[in-house]
């Protein structure tokens, strides 16, 4: 049985299609004080692997998937499996100061107390899937971010906003079929200010595809754009794996005269143009 947090919804029917398994009848209501309570209205003793689909996008996901691993442990389900299409707070995977935790860490301690097995998506560093207490594993959709993009792609580049991403240009531009793949130097100024350096290929009269694992603010990509913009290069793209697209993110990147912006529904909104669900099937089956 599929169970669904609210931020995934989508990708949880479509999984359940994909593994034609049902969909859980899922009600989430509050309390008069605030507190969340999220339950699930199927009987489930009988159900051999609940797979609770959740994108802990904001801290009442985080809650809300607690609850329905509770839930499930709670009505006997043989196995709970939990997916983490887009884990939250997996950024902050170490402490930068003294007194700081490690929230990734802390985060996955919580979510192993009620789960038999975790499978998570692109996680910015494949390491934090060792925070986990059982068996965790990372599913790799950067290959997939190659579905929307136009078969005539003129002479094409693949970038990474930093050399961290590389390895999702590389993806790209393998299941396109062709193309030059490099990567900018980054530096981070602040939450929202960064610093690129182009990489040396021409890009002008060029088809461009510039791709992340995620695009939070839209910093990186604004600046990764612009500096395209300003040497002449053809089209822009830009995907992600995670359009995470916080605030004015859709409309910064709009205004930057990108063509097309894409990402997929490890978190739903704009641009999940591409769904990871038959990639999650393969690795549930
Ligand atoms: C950082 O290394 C990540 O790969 C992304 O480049 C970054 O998190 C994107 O954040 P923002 O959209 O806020 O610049």
């Amino acid at each position: 049985m599929i169970v669904s947090g609210s931020s995934s919804q989508s990708l949880a029917a479509s999984l359940a299609a994909a593994l034609s398994e049902p969909l859980a009848d899922v009600s989430v209501s509050h309390f008069p004080d605030g507190e969340l309570l999220a339950a699930i209205e199927d009987g489930l003793a009988s159900v051999e692997r609940a797979v609770i689909v959740a994108a802990t996008v904001s801290s009442d996901d985080h809650l809300e998937l607690l609850q329905l691993q509770d839930a499930a442990r709670e009505a006997g389900v043989g196995e709970v499996v939990t997916v983490l299409p887009y884990m939250g707070y997996a950024r902050q995977d170490r402490a930068f100061e003294a007194g700081q935790p490690v929230s990734a860490r802390a985060v996955a301690r919580a979510v192993s107390t009620g789960t038999d097995r975790v499978l998570t998506v692109n996680p910015h560093e494949r390491a934090v899937c060792d925070f986990f207490d059982p068996p965790a594993t990372a599913v790799d959709a950067a290959p997939a971010l190659a579905e929307p993009l136009p078969a005539d792609l003129d002479d094409p580049v693949f970038l990474s906003p930093d050399a961290g991403a590389v390895d999702i240009a590389e993806a790209v531009r393998d299941a396109h079929g062709g193309g030059t793949v490099d990567y900018f130097e980054k530096t981070r100024r602040s939450g929202t200010e960064v610093e690129i350096a182009p990489s040396d290929v021409a890009v002008a009269d060029r088809d461009v595809v510039v791709v992340d694992d995620i695009i939070a603010t839209g910093g990186t990509m604004s600046e990764a754009v612009a500096v395209l913009e300003s040497r002449g290069a053809a089209r822009t793209f830009v995907g992600c794996v995670h359009p995470l697209l916080a605030g004015a993110a859709y409309t910064r990147l709009s205004r930057a005269g990108v063509e097309a912006i894409y990402g997929t529904d490890t978190i739903e909104g704009p641009a999940s143009a591409v769904s990871v669900a038959p990639i999650l099937a393969d690795a549930l089956e």
